[in-house]
């Protein structure tokens, strides 16, 4: 290439020194150049990358476009009022016994106790408003939405409370997602279901927080407050504890994701560098 030429144009102090020598120095700065370049450029990709899973809402049947905040939101949906992707109206009606959001009978068998009601409140509250949920988006091909959460790392107690407190309440399937009869316009549970306790069909916390929703939830080794799981229930006094969590996430499925990314731009490096030494 434009290499012999170079050598000649050197100024006299750099001709003095032996051709071969002065290729591979420049061998080198070009290839201490290119990595600094690679890496600047991963840097700055990872970095765009990252912020694309934090502080979004999920493409829906009623999510905001962009999360803000709703300084009314409804009693158990109050904890998102600073920073939420579900409208006032919706956090409204998903308190009520089916709701219009989806026409869901959580009485599909007998009354569902309070105690265990308020969790279900709880988790549809998460579903419509967290805006710290962007790690987990799948997209999936359904009527009624665009995107679904796959895999959230629920912390263990929010789990735990959640099954303890609906043990006793009844009903008729293991995955609330499908199979039911529709045609009254509200979930009635299917001929061959048959209605019993929750903890006849889900025997452990990890049952029915996996399986209800068929693994929206993963139920974390991690504890409330460890920054490392997704918190159904908060403080909002002490902020949204939920913000970290979506923080860690996204950097950890970046980084592997730029690891990815980095191989082949090394291994391009590495054969340019060989041939630049061996010309
Ligand atoms: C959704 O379905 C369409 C047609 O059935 C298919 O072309 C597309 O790849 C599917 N998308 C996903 C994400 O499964
Ligand atoms: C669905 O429910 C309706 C009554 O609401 C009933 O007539 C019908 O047989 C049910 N279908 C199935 C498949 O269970």
């Amino acid at each position: 290439m434009g290499q012999s030429r170079h050598s000649r144009a050197l100024p006299a102090g750099k001709a003095a020194q032996p051709p071969l020598q002065g290729q591979k120095d420049m061998a080198w700065k070009l290839t201490a150049a290119l990595l600094l370049l690679a890496w600047l450029s991963a840097a700055m990709c990872s970095a765009r990358d990252g912020t694309e899973l934090l502080n979004v809402c999920m493409d829906a049947k009623h999510h905001k476009a962009k999360p803000g905040p709703e300084d009314k939101l409804h009693d158990q949906c109050s904890p998102w009022r600073k920073n939420a992707c579900c409208s006032v109206s919706t956090s409204q009606e998903l308190h009520k016994d089916t709701s219009l959001l989806y026409n869901f009978n959580w009485d599909h068998c007998r009354k569902m106790e309070p105690a265990c009601k308020r969790h279900f409140i709880q988790d549809t509250c998460l579903y419509e408003c967290s805006p710290n949920l962007g790690p987990w988006i799948q997209e999936v091909n359904q009527s009624w939405r665009k995107e679904r959460f796959l895999n959230v790392p629920l912390c263990k107690e929010d789990c735990e409370s959640w099954w303890r407190d609906c043990r006793t309440s009844y009903t008729c399937k293991t995955d609330w997602h499908k199979g039911w009869n529709w045609t009254s316009g509200s979930n009635k549970c299917p001929a061959e279901a048959v209605c019993r306790t929750f903890e006849f069909y889900f025997p452990t916390p990890v049952a029915l927080c996996e399986g209800i929703w068929s693994h929206s939830y993963k139920v974390s080794k991690y504890s409330r407050g460890s920054g490392r799981c997704i918190q159904m229930w908060f403080d909002p006094a002490q902020g949204n504890p939920n913000e970290e969590v979506a923080r860690f996430y996204a950097l950890a499925m970046n980084s592997r994701a730029t690891a990815h990314g980095i191989g082949p731009v090394l291994v391009i490096l590495a054969l340019m560098l060989q041939l630049c030494l061996l010309n």
